[in-house]
């Protein structure tokens, strides 16, 4: 039996809802087919904007969907995604695929689907190919109350009020397919757009500059040292890519397969994504030299699992199946923000549906929740709660090339005083017994709802699904302790009142 200690009066850093954030970009079915069928699709739709979607997004509470890429963001000219549609310029997606996209779904889309969904838009800039007037433009264009050039554009559009954009990236991946840009010449180019967005509507822009490709430290020290005053966020780009050996031992892969891996694969991946924890201590230190008041934030926009595309698929659509093994690298990952939630104040999944580690699948008209969808539905409490202390006993388990903690958790307490304990058990094979002990409050029950399954696990169109959240009995808590016996491979939510 392994203990687990809750500490509700050691009390840490406010968990900002936008770490439960999402990212969608115009890639394979991401938006077309996923988000909009249009509307004169048969799919039950709210001008165009899938209804089953924006249900389930919404239960989940999605607080915040970041758009239109990515690397398609760096050669998107927002002025082709605005008008009537069928005089909307028909362009190729040179980034992902060559697929003709006709911008049917542009900035009045997007920001009507966020209003839909109920969630904070967070809108990226093109700096590779763009200029910094046509980002002041498209900012005034959504933000703006003036009797301005572009609010008049956007009232003819059919849009009276303005959306009151707050969250703005000035670019993506600029050190990769945003202009291949060395730190110093990224950090001059970001200011100079920094500069030009500016207060619109009274809405001040959330300035969010391209961040690190996982471990580039340098990358974080040059942008904090030349252009540090000049943000609110530095981004962080992190994928899970769990790779595998071919037969022939000296070959790598770094993509295996999303389904059918086996168990050193399972651990492998969850050794690569706890790895997320380690970046973001050593990117922090490095703000911390420039930032030691914590001003500047991390937003972790894109980050999940990375695998192998679905065997049939076009390759460029990146469209891979889901199962417990994502699961438990999004539960651990998201304690990872919660347990840096100082610094961190949002996080964006890639992607939203249908592309990477999504949350939702769909094929025509129907859709499939993954197990990463339910450990958002797990999750959600957590938002905008307090982190408080929690503590584990742990072995290490695994294979030998991966180790990893047999459990993980994080704990919150919310607003109502109700605390909310994620725990995930990470072996895929035993299941776990722990004594949990309240040090502080005074708490009668404990509710649990849980994922559990094979590692293998996943939901699929036309079966019933295999994952799906459960609710165990409520737990009686006597001299605030009890315990509780967590399956394999399971992600828990367990709730104190
Ligand atoms: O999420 C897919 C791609 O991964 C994004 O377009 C890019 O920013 C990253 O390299």
């Amino acid at each position: 039996m392994k203990h687990l200690i809750i500490n509700a009066s050691r009390k840490y850093s406010h968990i900002n809802r936008n770490i439960y954030g999402h990212f969608s970009e115009h890639l394979g079915r991401g938006i077309y087919g996923g988000i909009y069928v249009g509307e004169d699709s048969e799919i039950p739709n709210i001008h165009g904007i899938r209804q089953d979607v924006v249900e389930a997004l919404r239960y989940i509470k999605v607080p915040v969907i970041r758009w239109p890429g990515g690397c398609f963001a760096e050669y998107y000219n927002w002025k082709d995604g605005i008008g009537p549609k069928e005089e909307r310029r028909r362009i190729v997606n040179k980034s992902w695929g060559g697929v003709v996209e006709d911008n049917s779904f542009g900035t009045h889309e997007f920001l009507d689907f966020c209003e839909l969904v109920g969630c904070s838009p967070y809108i990226v800039g093109n700096v590779a190919s763009g200029t910094a007037r046509e980002l002041s433009e498209w900012i005034e264009y959504i933000n703006s109350d003036d009797e301005s050039l572009m609010a008049d554009l956007r009232r003819k559009n059919g849009r009276d009020k303005p959306w009151n954009v707050q969250y703005i990236g000035i670019g993506n991946e600029n050190w990769g397919c945003g202009g291949q840009m060395r730190p110093e010449y990224y950090a001059d180019v970001y200011r100079q757009f920094a500069t030009c967005i500016r207060t619109c509507g009274g809405t001040k822009p959330y300035k969010i500059a391209c961040g690190a490709d996982g471990p580039d430290y340098k990358w974080t020290e040059v942008l904090m040292r030349l252009a540090g005053n000049y943000m609110d966020s530095l981004s962080l780009h992190y994928y899970t890519m769990p790779g595998y050996y071919t037969t022939d031992e000296y070959k790598w892969e770094k993509k295996g397969p999303a389904t059918g891996f086996d168990e050193s694969n399972y651990y492998r991946t969850l050794r690569r994504a706890l790895f997320i924890d380690e970046l973001i201590c050593r990117h922090k230190y490095i703000m911390d030299q420039y930032d030691p008041d914590k001003r500047v934030s991390i937003t972790v926009d894109e980050w999940g699992t990375w695998h192998a595309p679905e065997p049939g698929t076009n390759p460029a659509f990146l469209y891979q199946q889901n199962t417990m093994r994502d699961a438990i690298v999004a539960a651990v990952s998201l304690n990872i923000f919660n347990s840096h939630s100082d610094r961190v104040k949002m996080a964006n999944l890639a992607q939203m549906i249908n592309v990477l580690q999504a949350v939702i699948l769909t094929e025509g008209n129907k859709m499939v929740l993954t197990p990463t969808y339910h450990v958002y539905d797990l999750y959600k409490g957590h938002q905008d709660s307090t982190l408080i202390e929690s503590y584990v006993q742990q072995d290490m388990i695994g294979t030998e090339e991966a180790q990893v903690p047999a459990v993980h958790v994080s704990a919150s307490e919310a607003r109502d005083g109700s605390i909310r304990v994620t725990l995930v058990n990470l072996s895929a094979s035993e299941s776990q017994r722990i004594r949990c002990l309240l040090c502080s409050g005074e708490y009668h029950f404990a509710s649990v709802r849980y994922i559990s399954g094979e590692m293998n696990d996943c939901n699929e169109f036309d079966k019933p699904p295999r994952v799906s959240v459960k609710t165990m009995p409520d737990i009686q808590i006597e001299d605030n302790s009890f315990i509780i016996d967590i399956p394999a491979c399971s992600v828990n939510e367990i709730v104190l009142r």
